[in-house]
Order: C-alpha cells, then structure tokens, then sequence
C-alpha cells in the first residue's frame, strides 16, 4: 500500500511530515499479509543480513551488531514536561531539548532506505480494550518481528477510521546509505552514544533511534505497551504491567488465572508454559511478558495479553526447561544471535544437546565446543532471542485472544534472589502485596546491555526500566487500584523465589516444572484451603503443604528455603530504608512507609 491508502488525515501529515524529515527513498505501508512478510524477508536474505535455516520451515536467524544486542537501559528517556513527573528511576531529558537533538539525528537518516508504516494493534483488533500504534521504521527486521508479535495491517487502518486514537511510534536504525552503498551483509545501526529510546508522555509518542534490537526496535513492546501504557492506565485507572498470565488448572478441573512479575530474564516465559510435574495439574498459556489489567464490573482485576508473539530469550531454553518453547520455534520463527550449525540449524548453551560439531557463533566466527574450557565464551549471546507466533505454542490456551481477558486469582512478584527471599510466601493484604512489588530485587542479567550481570539491585514490580512515569506515584497507584474493590475480589499477591543458592553456589531448588508445586499451593490457598500459617513476613506454608513426592530437594533445603531468614530481612528492611525508599522523597506513600514499619516490629516482636 502506499501513502494515499492512509485515510486518517492526522496519520496521512504524520507519515508525511516525518517523510520530509527522514528522506526515504520510497514509503510503504504495510498490508499485514504473508506475502509481504515473505517479500521483506527475502530482502533481508539478499541483503546477507538473514539466513534461512534448512532445518527450520519458514526460519531465519539474524546476527546483530555487538552493540545492539540487548535493551539500553541508559540511552531510554522518560522526557516527561518536569523531572519530577519521570521521577528518580527515569532518565530524563527536557522534551523540547531532546526533540531538537533527535530532529538533528532524524534528519535524512533514512536516505537509500524504504520507510516502512506499520499500522498495529496491541491486543485484538477492534476490541475495546486494544489500542493502535503506528511505527515508522526504515528496518525491514522490524517489520518482520512486528508482525509476529503484534496484529499488523489493513484491518487495524479499518477500526482507526477517519479519526481513531494512535500513538505514534517513530523509529529509524540510524543509518542512512548513500548512493549506491548497501548494508554490506552487516546489520545496520548507529553507535551506542547516539542510541535514543524516547519517550514523550503527555503526548503519548514514541522516538527511538539508532537500534534495530527488541525492545528498543518493536516498539509495540516495552515502549507502546508498558512505558507509554503506563501512564495511560495510570490516567484511566488500570493496569500495565511487565507480567506474565497463565492458566492453572486443578486435578478438580477447576480453573485459576494467574499473571506473573519477575524482571527481565528471571524466568517469565518458562513459568508461562510450564509443564507440570504434579500429577493432574495443568498449566497453559495466556502471555508471557505484557499483562492489562483492568476491572470488571464484578469488581474483579481482568488480563489482557496485548502482544501476538513471544520474543524470549533464547539460552537455557531446552525440551526439559521449556518443550512448549521448543515447539514453538519449530518454524515460521526469527531468531537472533544464536549460533548455527553446519546442516542449517539454531544452537545455543543449555539447548539441551553438545554442539553438533563447528559452529559460526554470534559474532560471525566459527566456535568449537571446548568443555573442558570453563572461560570459553559463549557461542550464542546471553540476550540471544526467539520472536514465534503465540498461535504456535501448543499449551496456548483457548482464550488467550478474548477481549475481555480472564479474571486473576494471584499476582506472583519475584526475582533472582540468592538468599533471604524464602520460596514462597503470601502478602497479608493488598498493601502488603503492593509493599512486597515495590521491594522487587534481583540479580542483573543479560537483558540489558549497560548492566553489570550478576549484582543485585531494587527491581520493583519488575518495572524499574518500563515505568513511564514517577515509580513513587505508580506505587500510589497500585495502592489505589486496591481501594476500587474489595480484598475478596482483588487478586491476592505472593512473593516467589525459584533462585536461591547454598553456600556452593548452587541452586537449592530446581525451578522450571518443578515451580508447579508451588503454583498448586498458590491455587489452594485462593480456594481457601487451611495450608498456610502466618509469620512476620507473611503467610507460608504449613509443613507439608507444598507437595514434595517425587522432588529431588533434601529436607534440609527444603527447610532453609521455607523458613523465615530473620537476620536476612533485617538486612532488607536496612537496605529498604537506606537505600530504596527514600529516593521517592515525598511520593512514597505513606502506607507504604507503614508496612515496613510494621514489618520491621513483627521481626523484632
Ligand atoms: P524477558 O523476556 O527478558 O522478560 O525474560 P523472562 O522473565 O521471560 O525470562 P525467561 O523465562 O526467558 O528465563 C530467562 C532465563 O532464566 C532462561 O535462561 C531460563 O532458562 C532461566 N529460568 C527460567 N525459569 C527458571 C527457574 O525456575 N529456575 C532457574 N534456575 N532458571 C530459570
Ligand atoms: C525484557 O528485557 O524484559 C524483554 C526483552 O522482554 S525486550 O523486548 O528487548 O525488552
Ligand atoms: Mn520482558
């Protein structure tokens, strides 16, 4: 389609407007259709910058620049009107200052490129709860990646209509050809001190320049979806979360929805499609990173999935950790920066298997497989993804496309936390939960490339980097949210902690389908089965309430990681106060000062 397809004037000057700035050399607007899908995937082929993979149907794996291979925490603004509206969490940047320097960078870079206008829908299309977002990108891996992760085409230009609500969503990978120049095999983007991830809020727009990677590149995802999102629900009472949703079903074949905040790489996706290893229990899939969250009028918290695909980190992901995952990406899927394999295939560490012989490793290099080599670096990169259609997973479940999505039971927190955080244990009421969110913490991963992997820090709700506003005012938020309904229907909220270690260094619980037994004492507990019993942080559970048939955990382990670590959290609470919370000055609610408070006395009573 062409620009004179775009009957919505304000989208039509947009397109137009930013055409004038970027100097394409031609503009496309996408239908949404396979056949473009293929027509833009073989470019990508011609280009060098794909391969397909012979062992994978309709598959192709994409090796990005060493610079943009994971989010960039530090080139993401929040260019709210004040400081003080992105808070103490955000970088900010004054709007009119940014919009200039961003002008300057737009300015014919996408000369010797098509520009492509990606009209999409976050959630089903047409339903009340969707929302549209048009993207601008001169990236045809955009295009690709979008369609699987978001509904794209003519049908969303349909329900936009002559005068609908959009958000615009510019992004350019910054780099202009001049005449003649071609990408030259490699993928293209701009260095990473001219990377911008912007963010206007009250104008509800995005700008994203010089990253083709995830979420700094499909901006449906994290920008659309959690940061411009979030102030959205904030305005209108809802919420926007980085959360996974999940159906849970008993022996009974009685039903519980469950959704799921753990920060970036701590294991959102697994949980999402986990198999059970407790006999008779189910679990299926709804979403795996974005929840909305709004309520019915029966006063109960509903979750949407806003997204179509999954775009999950690769590593670790094998047919123990995640069947569901592997089948998954059997085809039709973009992977990136994994390592291939000489007959045509994907490979990364903890897929299962040893490399099957040399390999050509993310860099482009060939790789050996050296076991005995413990410094060896890794043939795939740690941020390593797969972008599949959701429609693939086989534990998707039936209504994980219904507009009115599916009323949560149980909000799970929880994070990468070697010690202190018990495996699980409950909030004692919605203020506590909020508490317990705004207390998140893990250990960095590779989820974001400025990072230092492996020290702890505050996480809370999982949203540190997704926020799009003052992380002191979403947590009054959370606590109003709460004031809208009753304790009985609000969803009850639980801490978890899959990754505690022992003195060796070793994970004291085995996770992936063993977290099951977990799940199964979270439903019982919304079904108010007596297996709890409270403690100063909490409620717990009882001795033997957490099925262990089968488990291979010592009772010992099972004991260190089910009892409250009284000295642990004393050092939390310090750390809280210290540290966490009084960044938030004046925004913090006063709750939840009282909940520290009253835990700090519980601890020591
Ligand atoms: P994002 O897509 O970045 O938001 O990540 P995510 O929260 O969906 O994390 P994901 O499920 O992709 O897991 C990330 C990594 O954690 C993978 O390497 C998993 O193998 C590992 N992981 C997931 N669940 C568990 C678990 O229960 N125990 C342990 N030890 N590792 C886990
Ligand atoms: C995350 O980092 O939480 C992701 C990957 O889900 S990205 O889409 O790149 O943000
Ligand atoms: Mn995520």
């Amino acid at each position: 389609m062409t620009i004179n397809d775009i009957k919505h004037p304000k989208v039509k000057a947009w397109v137009e407007e930013v055409a004038k700035l970027t100097t394409p050399d031609s503009v496309y607007v996408c239908d949404g259709s396979q056949k473009e899908y293929d027509t833009l995937m073989k470019k990508l082929v011609d280009a060098g910058i794909g391969m397909p993979l012979a062992k994978r149907p309709n598959s192709v794996l994409f090796r990005s620049d060493p610079t943009d291979v994971a989010r960039v925490e530090n080139r993401t603004y929040i260019a709210s009107k004040t400081k003080e509206a992105a808070g103490p969490t955000n970088n900010w940047i004054d709007p009119e200052e940014l919009k200039k320097t961003m002008k300057g960078l737009y300015a014919g870079c996408m000369k010797g490129r098509t520009m492509y206008v990606i009209p999409f829908s976050m959630g089903p299309v047409g339903s009340n709860i969707a929302k549209i977002g048009i993207e601008i990108t001169d990236s045809e891996y955009v295009v690709c990646n979008m369609d699987i992760m978001t509904r794209v085409g003519t049908k969303v230009l349909d329900v936009l209509g002559t005068s609908g609500e959009f958000v615009p969503c510019l992004h350019s990978v910054g780099k202009p050809l001049a005449k003649g120049e071609t990408d030259g095999g490699k993928w293209p983007c701009a260095p990473l001190d001219s990377k911008y991830i912007s963010h206007f809020p009250e104008e509800r727009t995005i700008w994203s320049y010089g990253s083709g990677y995830g979420g700094n590149a499909l901006l449906g995802k994290k920008c659309f979806a959690l940061r411009i999102a979030s102030v959205i629900a904030r305005d209108e009472g809802w919420l926007a979360e980085h959360m996974l949703i999940l159906k849970l079903t008993n022996p009974k074949g009685e039903v519980k929805y469950v959704t799921g905040a753990f920060p970036s790489a701590c294991g959102k996706t697994n949980l999402a499609m986990l198999i059970p290893t407790v006999p008779g229990w189910k679990v299926e899939t709804i979403g795996d990173d974005i929840a909305w969250m709004k309520f019915g009028a029966d006063g109960r918290l509903y979750a949407i999935n806003p997204e179509a695909g999954f775009f999950g980190v690769a590593p670790g992901t094998n047919e123990q950790s995640n069947k569901n995952a592997m089948e998954s990406i059997k085809s039709n899927t973009i992977f990136t920066n994994c390592a291939l394999t000489k007959d045509g295939d994907i490979w990364w560490e903890q897929i299962g298997y040893d490399a099957p012989g040399e390999l050509v490793d993310w860099n482009g290099n060939k790789w050996v497989q050296d076991k005995g080599n413990k410094e060896q670096k890794p043939a795939a990169h740690p941020n390593a993804r797969f972008t599949a259609p959701a429609k693939q997973c086989p534990a998707v479940a039936k209504e994980w496309e219904d507009p009115k999505g599916v009323p949560i039971s149980a909000i799970l927190f929880g994070g990468r936390r070697p010690s202190t955080i018990p495996l699980v244990h409950q909030s004692k009421s919605w203020n506590h939960g909020v508490f317990l969110g705004s207390i998140v913490g893990s250990e960095i991963t590779a989820a974001a490339l400025d990072l230092k992997a492996g020290t702890i820090r505050r996480d809370p709700f999982a949203m540190l980097p997704f926020c799009g506003y003052n992380m002191g005012d979403y947590f009054a938020h959370w606590i109003n949210v709460g004031k809208k309904s009753t304790e009985d229907k609000l969803p009850k909220i639980f801490y978890v902690n899959w990754f505690r270690k022992n003195e060796a260094g070793k994970f004291m619980w085995p996770g992936y389908g063993e977290n099951s037994r977990v799940l199964a004492w979270v439903f019982d507990r919304c079904n108010g089965v007596d297996n709890a019993i409270e403690t100063p942080i909490g409620y717990m559970p009882k001795d033997g309430t957490i099925n262990t048939t089968g488990l291979d955990v010592s009772a010992d382990d099972m004991k260190k990681i089910l009892t409250v670590d009284v000295e642990g959290w004393k050092k939390e609470i310090a750390d809280i106060r210290e540290n966490h919370y009084p960044k938030f000055g004046a925004h913090l609610p006063k709750e939840l000062a009282a909940e520290l408070d009253g835990l700090e006395k519980r601890l020591n009573a």
